[in-house]
């Protein structure tokens, strides 16, 4: 396999140094912006040097956002190479136009890489779709808010003192807004609602709250309560598909409780097979190099489709699940206190309430008060 990789940073110097170690994958060409961080004269600093060289058959991108990533994208597929990336926001964005560019041009499309890092999540639900049918996949996607989160818990930390930390480890960008506010969470479960139920929804159909109001007198609670807070992707699929992005409260003794540090727990239940969940890495240099490099290798022996076969546009629907919430706000409001079955310190808990319903209305009352937080009853 002929590789042009685009961008040479964390990830793309990772897949350099772990195909250097195999046999039959050549790294001809690197899109970089400093040659001389390239070994071997291999640099190039026009994408056309990659895409119109007829001995590069896969391409390969470590880079991230949304443009010039879409660009180049489209113009290797329609030359007709392989695309392998770890880019969730090209992918979450763009994947209508991917697969139809991939399926025109014969080309293939993998993003092993893009949700759970280095966790083998897209591929087993792909496995899991030959012989099975996917009914809801759940999960922690996200290491950074993982972190905060079990710091706040663990630890005591407030919510500042949780994100410098992370901060300084490297896990969350010094503007970690897309972590927090659940934006990169999102853009993993569309990538995995198509590869689970062959179902494409538009990232902003689906509603997303995230941790960035959590205060330290809210884990105090959820620790009264018995409860630890994770930000957790759902999505199901019956004869409509659900999704959604949001804090959880889960009891002592989940698995999902018990998820340490910046890891991910990711899970599916199938019709067949039950329960199945993957732990792991799901960011860092190596666990993603080392998905983008297995990608490599099934392209290679033939691998073409983008995890399932047959795609259809789905609207997401949210109005028959069924939460209770933990809500803190400050200002008073009449719905609220109508659905509330409990009331405690500065909170409210609810009767279970369609969470479609739920969702908009903490769209709005966050207008009249930012500080608002909530988190599902698991
Ligand atoms: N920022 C992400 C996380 C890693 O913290 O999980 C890449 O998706």
């Amino acid at each position: 396999m002929q590789i042009g990789l685009l961008g040479y940073g964390v990830v793309g110097a990772g897949v350099d140094h772990l195909a250097k170690e195999l046999d039959g994958l050549d790294v001809r060409k690197v899109l970089c912006l400093n040659l001389a961080d390239v070994t071997g004269g291999r640099g190039v600093t026009d994408i056309a040097e990659i895409v119109d060289d007829p001995e590069i058959d896969t391409v390969v991108e470590a880079m991230g956002g949304l443009h010039p990533a879409w660009e180049f994208a489209s113009s290797a597929l329609r030359a007709g190479k392989n695309y392998i990336t770890a880019n969730k926001a090209l992918v979450a964005a763009y994947l209508p136009e991917l697969l139809e560019l991939a399926q025109a041009n014969g080309a293939a499309l993998r993003c092993t890489a893009a949700v759970g890092g280095g966790i083998p999540w897209l591929i087993n639900l792909e496995r899991c779709r030959r012989v099975d049918t996917v009914r809801r996949i759940w999960g922690v996607f996200n290491g950074t808010t993982n972190f905060i989160l079990d710091a706040m818990h663990r630890q005591g930390a407030d919510y500042a003192e949780a994100l410098a930390t992370a901060q300084k480890l490297g896990y969350a960008e010094a503007d970690p807004s897309a972590d927090i506010d659940g934006d990169d969470v999102r853009r993993k479960l569309v990538i995995s609602v198509a590869a689970a139920f062959g179902a494409l929804v538009r990232e902003q159909d689906v509603p997303m709250f995230g941790i960035r109001t959590i205060t330290a007198r809210d884990v105090a609670n959820f620790r009264a309560l018995g409860k630890t807070c994770k930000l957790i992707a759902s999505a199901e699929a019956g004869k409509t598909v659900s999704a959604s992005v949001e804090p959880v409260l889960y009891s002592a003794g989940t698995p999902e409780s018990a998820i340490p540090e910046n890891f991910n727990l990711v899970s599916f239940e199938s019709t067949n097979a039950g329960h199945q969940s993957y732990y792991g890495q799901g960011a860092g240099r190596y666990p993603t190099a080392y998905n983008m490099v297995q990608d490599c290798l099934d392209v290679r022996s033939g691998t073409r489709r983008f995890y399932t076969k047959d795609f259809v546009r789905a609207e997401v629907d949210n109005t028959n699940v069924f939460r209770h919430y933990y809500v803190r706000t400050n200002a008073e409001d009449a719905w609220l206190d109508s659905v509330a079955a409990a009331k405690g310190d500065g909170f409210a808990v609810t009767a279970a309430i369609s969470q479609a319903k739920f969702h908009e209305w903490a769209a709005v009352q966050r207008q009249s008060d930012p500080t608002l937080f909530f988190a599902a009853l698991q």
